[in-house]
């Protein structure tokens, strides 16, 4: 491989994985892989995976599409599509050769058989010339309703490995297929299913093909390095459990905001709406790792086993509840940063009598001991003023207010967690404003990743690749995790049928969200944070 010295890596992200463990040699297989992920996310994400010098010898892509195209064809649009979005620039022309060796084009369509058995005979060539073992990992990267046919006919031409999974065996959590031949894996993408039932109907197609330890149900939230971290400071450090519950803890908010629109993708969104799209798996995920007790171990299961808890503790409302606790938003015409942006009615491809809720905000109960009386308050929405993803745990007052009117003026004390962007954490408390007089005014401890480590962090993808690639399921949701999320999600949607109890409320392209959100939290006599 010809590289150049600064190929190798200084990421200290990295390196403690690295010293951990090295994938086995293995293929990947991109189904749909001509698609917007493959291009932006996907490639970028094994280019840098390669660059960082963490992927297996010899690891190989195969990407199966049905259009017609040459390999090379392929490998030129990738090293366009890498050029562009790769998180490291620009691109290292001798690492990009080495890396596009190992690239291969299968074209099919997802229904013939004879296009599967083809898939089988590139694969095992790629082991012979190589030596990928017959390790392999599926990617499903298509529209979800392209799934059956591709997992069905994975099974029929004997691309998995392992038996199906026995009737009434519990799931167990090690690494899949672990056989003599090579282990295959399948990478699920969001959307997983449309409401409980679907997912329900998925899960049991995936599982009649192969085993839970085998399914990787992909939320790219929890690949995120400030996702992760959640648990590294609850659970690394002795002083904030104590006082991580109801007893010190006033209220949480989490706070999911885009100022992009539906950019393009309105066939996809138009039927989905922003509960299903964000609600459902990344905001539910975040809640859970801000709420859920501490695992036995860091094992997959026991981690997975206490985020599930979280989610069959959440109060589901009854209808008529829901007006109380949830509020859905259309966002009209406007401006964000100077320009004047369409409603999203007027966007592309979307119908102009649509119903599809563009913002949600929601107040959620955890029914368990930890979380008693404490609301957790969720927004999420497009063409919000900014792209801002944070978490902040609001404590409550000190028992006695000493400094008369001074200490009014001081706001509770509020810890943030900074998902994105400038990714830290923060803890506002009370200080005395210099000088003769008793003042106090509200002051920041501020910790920042970028200052603090000095390293761009690794994109989602290229955590949540090596960890399947390493047969690590922890950063992936389990079938009853994602069966729960949508149990929840379908009680609210239950609720949103009479249109006159939770209307569909406008707010302006560039405002915080309808009114009606700023009147929900403030039922509660809290407010949401200015961003
Ligand atoms: C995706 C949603 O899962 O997450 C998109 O489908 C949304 O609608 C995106 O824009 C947000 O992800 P990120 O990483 O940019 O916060």
């Amino acid at each position: 491989m010809n590289v150049t010295k600064d190929h190798l890596s200084s990421n200290p992200f990295r390196e403690g994985l690295r010293l951990e463990k090295t994938p086995e040699p293995c293929a990947v297989v991109i189904f749909g892989a001509t698609g917007d992920l493959t291009a932006r996310k996907l490639m970028p994400a094994l280019y840098n995976l390669f660059l960082e010098r963490l992927l297996p010898t010899g690891f190989s892509v195969v990407a199966f599409a049905r259009r017609e195209k040459t390999v090379e064809q392929f490998r030129t649009e990738m090293r366009e599509a890498v050029s562009a979005h790769s998180r490291t620039q620009p691109l290292q022309a001798g690492v990009w050769r080495a890396f596009a060796e190992g690239i291969f084009y299968h074209r099919s369509d997802f229904r013939e058989t004879e296009g599967f058995v083809g898939l089988g005979q590139l694969l095992n060539r790629i082991d012979r010339e190589r030596g990928t073992c017959g390790n392999r990992i599926y990617y499903l990267a298509t529209p979800p309703d392209c799934y059956d046919d591709i997992i069905t006919q994975l099974g029929l031409a004997g691309l998995v490995e392992s038996p199906p999974r026995v009737q009434g065996q519990v799931p167990d959590s090690g690494p899949g297929g672990d056989d003599q031949t090579g282990w295959s894996r399948i990478i699920v993408e969001k959307p997983f299913g449309h409401d409980l039932a679907t997912a329900h109907g998925l899960n049991e197609m995936l599982l009649s093909v192969f085993r839970e330890n085998q399914v990787y149900r992909i939320d790219h939230y929890l690949g995120k390095e400030t996702v992760q971290n959640i648990l590294i400071f609850r659970f690394g450090n002795g002083i904030f459990e104590p006082v991580w519950n109801r007893r010190y803890v006033d209220h949480v908010q989490i706070t999911a905001a885009e100022n992009l629109g539906v950019e393009g993708r309105a066939g996809y969104f138009e039927p989905t709406g922003t509960l299903r799209d964000m609600v459902q798996n990344h905001l539910l995920q975040l809640l859970a790792l801000v709420a859920m007790e501490p695992p036995a171990s860091m094992e997959a299961s026991a981690v997975r086993d206490e985020r599930l808890k979280v989610f069959r503790s959440l109060h589901l409302p009854e209808p008529e509840e829901i007006a109380q606790c949830s509020v859905r938003g259309r966002y009209s015409e406007g401006s964000l940063a100077g320009l004047h942006v369409p409603g999203y009615r007027e966007e592309p491809g979307v119908a102009p009598d649509s119903t599809t809720e563009t913002f949600v905000a929601m107040r959620l109960r955890i029914d368990n001991w930890r979380w008693a009386d404490v609301p957790f308050f969720l927004r999420s929405g497009k063409r919000l003023p900014k792209r801002v993803t944070e978490i902040s745990i609001q404590f409550k007052r000190p028992p006695l207010l000493l400094f008369g009117e001074a200490g009014r003026t001081v706001e509770p004390n509020i810890l943030t967690l900074r998902i994105q962007p400038d990714e830290g954490i923060s803890l506002k408390f009370g200080a005395k404003l210099p000088g003769q007089s008793m003042r106090l005014r509200s002051v920041n401890m501020d910790f920042h990743y970028s200052t603090s480590f000095g390293v761009q962090p690794p994109e989602a993808y290229e955590r949540l690749l090596l960890d399947c690639m390493l047969g690590d399921s922890t950063l992936f949701t389990r079938r009853d995790e994602v069966e729960a999320e949508w149990q929840f999600v379908d009680s609210v949607r239950l609720g949103w049928q009479d249109t006159s109890t939770v209307p569909l409320c406008e707010y302006q392209a560039g405002t915080w969200g309808p009114d009606e959100s700023h009147a929900l939290i403030a039922r509660d006599a809290r407010r949401w944070r200015r961003l």
